[in-house]
C-alpha cells in the first residue's frame, strides 16, 4: 500500500491507473477504522481493480462544541488494517492540503441537509457534501463506497452526485453490527461497558417499530412517540425517531411502500445514529 499526503503525490498514481484502464474505487473515512470500514474495503475490492482509502477528520462537518478535537485518531493502527485489507493507496492529507487558505465554496443539498440530523447539527451536511465533492475531484474515482448506517449522509451524497452529474457510482453497504445489534461506529468508544449494553436498545427499538408497521400499524406519529419514550426510559436522550419515505426522507404517508426509520439519541457522551429500511 502506498500512503500519500499530498495531491501532487496522489494524482500521478490515479492517472496511471486510469490510463491503464483500471477501475478505481474510493472509500472515504475519518479513520479509527472498525469492522464497518473493513466491510466497505471488501466491497470496494469487489467493485474495482484499485482501491483508494482516505483518512481525513474533516473539520467542516463538526459544529462548535462538537467532538472534532476528541475524535478518536488511530492512524498507525488504521494504516496496518488498510494494508492488510489490500488497499492500494491511502490518501491522508492535512487540513491545509484539503482546504488551503480561506476557501469560499460550499456544496449544499439544502432540503435534505435541513432534516433529521441537520436539525441539531446545522451545517453538518454542507461540510460532508463539500469534503466528499472535493475528495471526488481529487481522487477521480469510478465508484465510491459508503456505509448505510449514515443513511441521511448516503442520501445527501447520492443526491449531490445526481444533481451535479458526477460520473461516479455510489455504492451503499449494509451496517455492520455487533452481536447485540449495536451498529459499529467510531463513537462507540465513548460508551462505558454498561452504556454499551443499553446502546443495543436503539436497534431493538427500530426493529420493534418496523415489526409493528409490517404487522399493519400505520399510526406513524404514535409509533414514533412510543419509541422516543422507550428510549428515554432506558436512559437515552433521544434526538429524533422519524418514520420516513426512503427516497425523500420526508415523513412517511400511509400509502408509502419503501420506508426508512431514522433515529439519533445521546447515551452518555456518545451521540448514536441508526436506521432500518424496509418495504411494505
Ligand atoms: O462517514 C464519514 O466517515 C464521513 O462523514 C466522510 C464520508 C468520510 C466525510 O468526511
Amino acid at each position: 500500500m502506498q500512503t500519500v499526503n499530498t495531491l501532487a503525490q496522489l494524482q500521478p498514481l490515479v492517472n496511471s491507473w486510469r490510463l491503464a484502464g483500471k477501475r478505481v474505487a474510493l472509500v472515504p473515512t475519518m479513520g479509527n477504522l472498525h469492522e464497518g470500514h473493513l466491510r466497505l474495503m471488501e466491497v470496494a475490492l469487489q467493485q474495482a481493480d484499485v482501491v483508494v482509502a482516505t483518512i481525513f477528520v474533516n473539520p467542516s462537518q463538526f459544529g462548535p462544541g462538537e467532538d472534532f478535537d476528541g475524535y478518536p485518531r488511530t492512524e498507525q493502527q488504521d494504516q496496518q488494517q488498510l494494508a492488510a485489507a489490500n488497499t492500494d493507496c491511502l490518501f491522508m492529507p492535512s487540513v491545509q492540503e484539503v482546504y488551503g487558505d480561506r476557501p469560499q465554496t460550499i456544496v449544499s443539498v439544502p432540503r435534505l441537509a435541513s432534516l433529521h440530523c441537520g436539525q441539531t447539527r446545522p451545517g453538518h451536511f454542507d461540510g460532508v457534501a463539500t469534503i466528499v465533492c472535493k475528495l471526488f475531484n481529487m481522487v477521480q474515482p469510478h465508484c465510491a463506497v459508503f456505509g448505510l448506517k449514515d443513511f441521511q449522509q448516503f442520501t445527501v451524497i447520492k443526491t449531490m452526485v445526481h444533481d451535479l452529474n458526477m460520473p461516479i457510482d455510489i455504492i451503499g453497504v449494509e451496517t455492520v453490527r455487533d452481536a447485540s445489534g449495536l451498529a459499529k461506529s467510531s463513537r462507540n468508544s465513548y460508551l462505558s461497558d454498561s452504556e454499551k449494553s443499553t446502546a443495543a436498545l436503539l436497534h431493538q427499538t427500530l426493529c420493534q417499530t418496523r415489526d409493528a408497521i409490517t404487522n399493519g400499524n400505520r399510526n406513524y406519529s404514535e409509533l414514533a412517540q412510543q419509541a422516543l419514550l422507550a428510549l428515554q426510559n432506558a436512559g437515552f436522550r433521544p434526538d429524533y425517531f422519524n418514520i420516513c419515505q426512503r427516497d425523500t426522507l420526508l415523513p412517511a404517508q400511509t400509502s408509502d411502500q419503501a420506508l426508512v426509520i431514522l433515529a439519533a439519541a445521546w447515551l452518555g457522551k456518545a451521540r448514536l445514529i441508526d436506521n432500518l429500511s424496509f418495504c411494505l
